[in-house]
């Protein structure tokens, strides 16, 4: 006979449908600004939202991934206590991933959040990351950031039984990555080119319908830890190696624990244990629709994950304004 769940693994499911409530606070309060040309003010909304959302949440919370230092940011700065108590627990955010994104009116931006034991995160500096990732489901070690692009690509190809001008890579289009951009075309496959938002490149990496095979290229490095805590969840494999352009950042880096600046981090390094992570849709895109205003409320659409489980849950919620229920 089945056992009855433990309060620990109880309370664990809970916080994770908890997280959801932060994701949409975000999300809606950011919709507000969507094609005003305004990124900072929508990230302010977003952020200002997320911070007022976490006084709901039964958790002894740090920020680790956050707006940055607390002289810099006003809220969910790196070492800001969240949460109402309960365990502790380590945060990452990005209450909108895609700034830009919103202020044009484009696709693909996202409210996230992602949730550890203490000391699970890799305490990344605010700095670039390179970064690989492939869905679940291959074999170890089938991409890695010590191996050329060619080689990466031939053996992935290989492991999915495809040729390689089947594969498509998903990139930042940026102009430091020309070179990369050549070098994929040159040995034949395709390449998806986004404005913005590599969270969400990474994530379509691990999901068949986007059409994703691999995510390459190089982005922020708070981003890359939400990102490792998504596919832990949802099943693939990442690596990300800091990027440091001067010697400031690796001594600040040093400060943040980082002792060999180096190191290819592997996902589990980035984000240990076990993990939960939220993202509702701001804009819409291929995994979530964006918030939807309808009549005095609106409509969200999000994901919630756990790694424990491996569960993964769509959530639409539908938000009525007029009842002082909803955080914004
Ligand atoms: P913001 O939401 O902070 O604007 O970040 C968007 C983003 O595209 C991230 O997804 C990505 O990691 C980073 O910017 C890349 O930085 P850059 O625009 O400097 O290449």
């Amino acid at each position: 006979m089945s056992q009855p769940p433990r309060l620990g693994e109880v309370s664990d499911r809970n916080l994770a449908l908890e997280l959801v409530r932060v994701t949409e606070a975000a999300a809606i309060a950011a919709a507000r600004w969507i094609g005003r040309g305004q990124k900072n003010d929508a990230d302010g909304a977003a952020v200002e939202a997320m911070r007022i959302a976490f006084d709901t949440v039964a958790i002894d919370g740090t920020v680790v991934i956050g707006e940055g230092e607390m002289d810099e940011a006003p809220m969910l700065y790196i070492g800001e206590k969240v949460g109402f108590g309960g365990p502790a627990m380590d945060i990452a955010v990005d209450p909108l991933e895609g700034t830009s994104i919103t202020a044009k009116g484009g696709q693909n931006a996202i409210a996230t959040v992602a949730l550890a034991e203490r000391g699970n995160f890799l305490h990344a500096p605010d700095i670039y990351m390179e970064k690989i990732a492939v869905g679940g489901g291959l074999p170890e070690g089938v991409v890695t950031l010590n191996a050329s692009v060619q080689t990466n690509l031939k053996n992935l190809a290989k492991a999915k039984g495809i040729d390689i001008e089947e594969l498509m890579v998903c990139m930042l289009d940026r102009d430091r990555h020309a070179e990369t951009i050549a070098k994929i075309r040159e040995a034949g496959a395709r390449i998806m080119l986004i404005g913005d938002g590599d969270v969400a490149g990474v994530i379509a990496a691990s999901q068949p319908t986007t059409g994703v095979d691999m995510y390459l290229g190089s982005g922020g490095a708070p981003e890359g830890v939400l990102a490792a805590a998504a596919l832990r969840c949802i099943g693939g494999q990442m690596q990300g190696q800091l990027l440091f352009e001067d010697d400031a950042q690796i001594a600040r880096a040093l400060t943040m624990g980082i002792t060999d600046p180096s190191r290819i981090y592997s996902i589990e390094e980035m984000a240990k244990g076990n993990v939960m992570f939220s993202a509702t849709g701001v804009t819409g895109g291929p995994m979530l629709n964006g918030v939807r205003r309808v009549g005095h409320g609106a409509v969200t659409h999000s994901i919630v994950m756990r790694s424990k489980s491996g569960t993964v849950r769509y959530i639409e919620g539908h938000h009525n304004f007029a009842k002082k229920t909803f955080a914004v």
